[in-house]
């Protein structure tokens, strides 16, 4: 038994599955870039980044010295008693990096299901509005109100409070109304303004509506041009707020600083974490005053926006200006659909690739069945990509997205030797060379 079974066999023994997703049996040891070292010596390239927060990669040497300088001058003190100039800092600083022209103020928290915690709770107190929508296939977090405005059926596992209004995203390779992207003039956005809007509440009910820029874990899917803001006319229109939840494309990860910038939308409320904290846990919701202050001491963690994770904070955000990592994204993104696309043409099972800088998704259905899901394949290709030394993991309603959140720091070479893996992945797997009874201790997505 080599030391990463021995440490699966304790981790089994000892972890909750409850706080599991897992699709192989990877431990990590060390890293460095967009490349971990697991405990027996072997090198894989990281096409996950930890669910999209390493975006500037394991161990940067920047991030490490800001870290070690602040917990070796001040290592905790809890912001929500006692002010300190990091947590100061850096909420001066992401009012500056969102955009709209009005008094904001910030919120911090541990995770982005805290923060989406913070968005249940205050829009009924600030709109005096009960209702929020929300869209299907979208994921919000795991705590009670964030979990209900979600719409991925991995969170319809047990009942969740809040009054949430879920409407169709715009998945155009799926469309919910059985429309052709091109041909349809967005009909999605009709069918909130005039069906929803009428049939099922009233606007004048809805506090808030709340939307990723490319919802990720429901299969990293690119809505068409024009639908953003065409919701931000309704919710303009209605006097409803706009929430954008960039917990996990924010920071760089489409190419822009944050993935809603693709579309020009200056929206209310934006709401972060994962890639914020540099590795910190740390989430932030940062919004407009009168919606920010709606109430004193109703959200509030004893450690969040602690000065360490500010400090490793303020460091990943003059990382991602200094090293240009918003151009990178662009440009091995575009390289790596380009690639993928080529896949597309050689795989039969690829029936899309879609994305926005480095958040890419290949969906995967069965063979001369366009929409039927290939999950199973998925989770092999998943499988064997790990095994000949890439990370990354499925995603989507139907757990048959590959999906794609390297690090932004990535390089050329390392798009090609991941692209050269998934290529032979999906050969072996279409070969059947690969047994589905390696997957019989991985739950995925459950
Ligand atoms: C868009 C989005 N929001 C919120 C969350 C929840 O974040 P966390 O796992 O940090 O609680 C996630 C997690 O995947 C996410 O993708």
């Amino acid at each position: 038994m080599n030391k990463s079974q021995a440490l699966f066999k304790r981790d089994t023994n000892c972890l909750s599955d409850v706080m599991k997703l897992r699709f192989y049996p990877f431990v990590a040891e060390r890293g460095e870039g967009a490349v971990l070292y697991d405990v027996d010596g072997k090198k894989y390239l990281d096409f996950n980044a930890g669910w999209g927060v390493a975006n500037t990669g394991y161990n940067h040497p920047r991030i490490v010295k800001a870290v070690c300088d602040q917990m070796s001058r001040l290592s905790f003190v809890s912001t929500i008693s006692v002010l300190n100039e990091k947590s100061i800092e850096l909420a001066e600083a992401l009012t500056k990096l969102t955009p709209g022209n009005f008094h904001k103020k910030v919120w911090y928290g541990h995770s982005g299901s805290d923060a989406n915690e913070f968005i249940s709770k205050i829009v009924p107190l600030a709109t005096g509005r009960s209702k929020i929508m929300s869209f299907i296939g979208s994921y919000h977090g795991q705590t009670m109100g964030a979990y209900a405005m979600s719409g991925h059926p991995s969170q319809s596992k047990f009942a969740a409070g809040g009054d949430i209004v879920k409407v169709p995203y715009p998945y155009c390779h799926r469309c919910a109304f059985g429309k052709e992207e091109g041909s349809c003039e967005l009909f999605c956005l009709k069918y909130i303004e005039e069906y929803i809007m009428s049939f099922v509440c009233r606007p004048e009910q809805i506090g808030a509506i709340i939307i990723e820029a490319v919802q990720c874990d429901g299969g990293d899917v690119v809505p068409p041009d024009g639908f953003l803001q065409g919701l931000q006319q309704i919710c303009r229109k209605y006097d409803i707020i706009l929430i954008l939840d960039e917990v996990k494309i924010g920071f760089g990860r489409t190419g822009k600083m944050f993935g809603f910038e693709n579309w020009d939308l200056v929206p209310d409320v934006v709401v972060m974490g994962k890639p914020l904290g540099g590795g910190q846990p740390l989430s932030a919701v940062v919004g407009r005053k009168e919606i920010m202050d709606a109430a004193v001491s109703a959200h509030l963690f004893t450690t969040a926006g602690n000065p360490v994770a500010c400090a490793s904070a303020l460091e990943t955000i003059k990382i991602i200006e200094d090293e240009n990592l918003k151009d990178n994204a662009r440009l091995m993104g575009d390289l790596l659909i380009d690639s993928f696309l080529k896949l597309k043409e050689k795989y039969e099972i690829i029936s899309d690739v879609r994305g926005k800088g480095l958040v890419i998704g290949i969906e995967l259905n069965k063979r001369g069945c366009a929409k039927e899901p290939a999950d199973e394949a998925a989770a092999l290709t998943v499988y064997r990509s790990y095994e000949l030394g890439l990370l990354y993991y499925y995603a989507g309603v139907f757990n048959n997205v590959l999906e794609f959140t390297p690090p932004l720091v990535i390089r050329e070479e390392q798009v090609k030797t991941a692209v050269q893996i998934i290529d032979q992945a999906l050969s072996d797997v279409s070969e059947g060379k690969v047994s589905i009874d390696k997957l019989t201790a991985f739950g995925g997505w459950g």
